[in-house]
């Protein structure tokens, strides 16, 4: 999976975050390697009793008031990597919401000067009810139904991105039930260019076979624009959308898709051309991504290449690139079971219900003691969260520090985008709570939930 970064061991004086981008020398797989510091947020930094702080708060004394598990964000990250995808991609760049989102995220998103990607009713209505403005929202939605359309359009969404025949039907619907004078609604037109980008299948959605958007091959998508340009469609059609997939490793992927949907952007003379997201992130040691920055620099150069017009607005909505590495996962190690030579159980107190992703997607992560964040991690264990299932496994093959003990806090990094959003009360665990840490101060911005929580519901 792309190229190599150097194995950055974080020391109490060791620059805390080297870019992703600077390329290196992969080392051999040794067993002790500490954690490198590119898989932690960026202003993390070692002190002198080895302790993990993030945004100038000590992690362990954070999660001795706020109790494991909990997610710990650092928004000066997410501030960044909001700021950087403004610079690189410009006024309509969107933050993709399913990523993570509460309204604190929202709001955060939107200061920083991006909009926001929302793909069903919910995530609209935390970006609303986080004071997000319609204009600066995107509705995207394989299926929306009348009822987030109409609350789409009523609270007036800069663009809406109309997915299949069945929704140019319903729009048509409900923007001819808008008040007289209600401007027509922006829409972007999602195209599959037939790329298949390398990724887990479950996250591919630029292959002709996909339930997102208008085949172009089949030329699906010419007729979704000229039905939606009839007058009856009562929507104005400004640009394409196109979004291949996550988790992304290779810039010529995303480079092939854009090449394949410029001169249908050309021939129906659209200015606007969003590339959708999926940029990837290193998640354990020896991955590398390129920044948002070199993603959308990449494109440009396409889209030169292939002839798009110079007036044609290129953007993007980027959600794992803004905050995956924003965010660590603490637990508390409560099991050790050791089956002599067979494996090393250490059970902690969360799981597939805070993230789903190793279940879902085979996915890896590292793992670390925040109160010796530097130490070596010479002792490989599986860390297992307490649901009733084999397949609740956090790090499968996890390098841990020797002394690790029942009792100790553990941390896994690059959890901050999939997570939470994904979270569930399998087996009734209350979801954790959200912890924005920011220069020596913290604040919940989602608390805990309670078993009153996993109750309310019932009847
Ligand atoms: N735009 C659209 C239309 C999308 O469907 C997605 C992600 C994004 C933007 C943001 O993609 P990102 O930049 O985050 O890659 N649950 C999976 C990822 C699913 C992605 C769904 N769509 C995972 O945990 O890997």
């Amino acid at each position: 999976m792309g190229g190599v970064i150097p194995d950055q061991p974080l020391s109490p004086s060791a620059s805390p975050s080297p870019s992703a981008s600077e390329e290196g020398k992969r080392l051999p797989s040794v067993l002790d390697v500490p954690l490198p510091s590119y898989l932690l947020p960026e202003t993390a930094e070692v002190d002198s009793a080895g302790h993990l702080r993030v945004g100038d708060v000590d992690v362990l004394e954070l999660v001795g008031e706020v109790g494991t598990p909990a997610f710990i964000y650092d928004e000066e990250h997410l501030r960044r990597r909001c700021r950087d995808a403004r610079e690189a991609f410009g006024p309509r760049v969107a933050y993709a919401s399913k990523a993570f989102l509460c309204k604190a995220m929202a709001e955060l998103a939107w200061e920083e000067g991006c909009c926001i990607d929302v793909s069903t009713g919910g995530e609209l209505a935390v970006a609303l009810a986080a004071g997000v403005p319609g204009e600066r929202l995107v509705m995207h939605g394989n299926n929306k139904s009348v009822q987030e359309l109409e609350a789409a359009l009523a609270a007036g969404v800069g663009r809406v991105v109309v997915d299949s025949f069945d929704e140019i039907d319903r729009l048509a619907a409900v923007s001819r039930s808008l008040p007289l004078g209600h401007p027509a609604p922006k829409v972007w037109v999602r195209v599959t260019p037939g790329v298949e980008a390398h990724t887990h299948e479950y996250i591919m959605t630029g292959q002709d076979d996909s339930k997102f958007g208008f085949g172009l091959a089949s030329g699906a998508a010419a007729e979704a624009v000229r039905r939606l340009r009839s007058p009856e469609a009562g929507v104005e059609v400004v640009g394409l959308h196109v979004h291949i997939g996550s988790q992304i490793f290779a810039l010529e992927s995303f480079e092939r898709a854009l090449s394949i949907v410029a001169p249908f952007l050309g021939e129906e003379s659209l200015a606007e051309l969003c590339v959708g997201g999926g940029l990837g992130v290193p998640y354990v040691v020896g991955e590398h991504a390129p920044s948002i920055a070199e993603w959308a620099e990449a494109l440009r150069g396409v889209a030169r290449a292939v002839g798009v017009a110079p007036n044609v607005t290129l953007s993007a909505e980027p959600g794992r690139a803004i905050a995956a590495t924003a965010a660590i996962t603490c637990y508390t190690v409560g099991t050790i079971k050791d089956l002599r030579g067979l494996r090393t159980y250490v059970s902690v107190d969360g799981g597939m219900s805070d993230n789903p992703r190793p279940v879902l997607y085979g996915s890896g992560y590292e793992a670390f003691l925040p109160r010796e964040t530097s130490a070596p991690r010479p002792r490989v264990v599986t860390v297992v969260g307490k649901h009733c299932e084999s397949g609740d496994i956090v790090v499968r093959e996890a390098h841990v520090p020797a002394d690790l003990v029942v009792g100790d806090v553990l941390a896994t990094p690059v959890t901050g985008a999939y997570g939470y959003s994904m979270a569930s009360n399998y087996n009734k665990v209350p979801r954790p709570p959200v912890v924005f840490v920011r220069d020596g101060a913290w604040k919940v911005v989602v608390r805990r939930e309670t078993f009153a929580d996993l109750l309310s519901l019932d009847a």
